[in-house]
């Protein structure tokens, strides 16, 4: 099959273009044809071999749209599905997904949006409902606002009635506004932890930090006491007394996926997709990756 992988760690360079073996079908399991592939900065952290060992080559891709070839359990060949894989292979012909990771598309959600939320759409769902319990008035900041995971984050907080503050590029806050946000503040700014606690002087409830670095550190110091900090993108070396740390790996399985494709169905839920790319353009797309400019998932046409 034709697959974009790599067989060693480096920048997107170390992509190349090639016929590698398909997926042999295997128990619990369903062989997918895919029409689309999302990327994310996960993709990249492990192309730099920041994640650990890996047996190459690696087809980078954790999130997928596609047609079932070879079904298992309820999944039938000929469905149109989503799944979220649990080790990468997206940028290729054809993958092996395990079926309880597998969903069906709803036929309203196009399959570049679909594959856009799956990480995005999960990672924000586990960190707001379960991990940190949002409510309803809630104040909510998201850091990377209009990123991946972070313009679902916006949308998902809105759905769940809290006011949301997004922290993102003065270029960016029209479109945070757009997905529902209260308010947006510029990291380039040395006062934005200033300014939002103008707005909010007792401090945010709850804080989902997709920045890392010196924006989550200034983040986590506007969380009030009590407050809540979500940590996905690495945790500060100081945290405030009285703030719940809440560092996780997300894990987006079946339920949370189809939980997400639902609110996408409803027209609740946009996905923001930076652009699109033919898989013979697979290096580009993770060189936009690797910029951390880009809004909303990067996706490749693969069919
Ligand atoms: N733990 C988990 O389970 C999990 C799951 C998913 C993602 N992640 C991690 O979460 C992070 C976000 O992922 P993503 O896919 O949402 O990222 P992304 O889409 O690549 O994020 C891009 C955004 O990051 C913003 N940004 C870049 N540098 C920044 C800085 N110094 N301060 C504040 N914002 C900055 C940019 O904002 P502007 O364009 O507005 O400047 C851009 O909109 C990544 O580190 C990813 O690896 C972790």
């Amino acid at each position: 099959m034709r697959a974009a992988y790599y067989e060693q760690f480096g920048e997107p360079d170390v992509i190349q273009l090639g016929t590698l073996p398909a997926p042999e079908p295997s128990e619990k399991h369903v062989i997918i044809r895919i029409r689309a592939a999302a990327v994310g900065y996960w993709d990249v952290k492990q192309m730099r071999g920041l994640s650990g060992e890996q047996q190459f080559p690696v087809i980078p891709g954790y999130e997928v749209v596609g047609v079932v070839i070879i079904g298992s359990g309820d999944l039938q060949r000929g469905d149109n599905v989503v799944a979220s894989l649990t080790h990468p292979g997206g940028l290729a012909q054809f993958v092996s997904a395990p079926a309880s990771r597998t969903v069906m598309k709803p036929p309203q959600v196009p399959a570049v949006d679909a594959a856009g939320l799956v990480v995005n759409g999960g990672t924000a769902l586990e960190g707001l409902d379960d991990r940190a319990g949002l409510q309803d008035h809630e104040w909510l900041l998201v850091t990377a606002a209009a990123g991946g995971v972070g313009s679902v984050a916006v949308q998902l907080g809105r759905i769940r009635g809290a006011r949301v503050i997004g922290v993102a590029s003065a270029e960016n806050h029209e479109l945070l506004k757009d997905l529902g946000a209260a308010a947006s503040f510029d990291y380039h700014d040395p006062e934005w932890p200033a300014q939002v606690r103008e707005l909010v002087p007792a401090g945010v409830d709850v804080l989902l930090d997709a920045a890392g670095g010196d924006t989550g550190a200034a983040a986590v110091t506007t969380v009030r006491q009590g407050g809540r900090a979500l940590l996905i993108a690495g945790e500060p070396t100081s945290i405030p007394d009285g703030v719940k740390a809440i560092p996780y790996s997300a894990n987006t399985n079946g339920p949370r996926l189809r939980a997400v494709l639902d609110l996408a169905a409803r027209g609740q839920l946009r996905a923001i997709t930076d652009s699109t790319h033919p898989l013979d353009d697979a290096r580009a797309a993770l060189e936009r990756v690797a910029s951390r400019h880009s809004h909303g998932r990067v996706v490749l046409l693969v069919e």
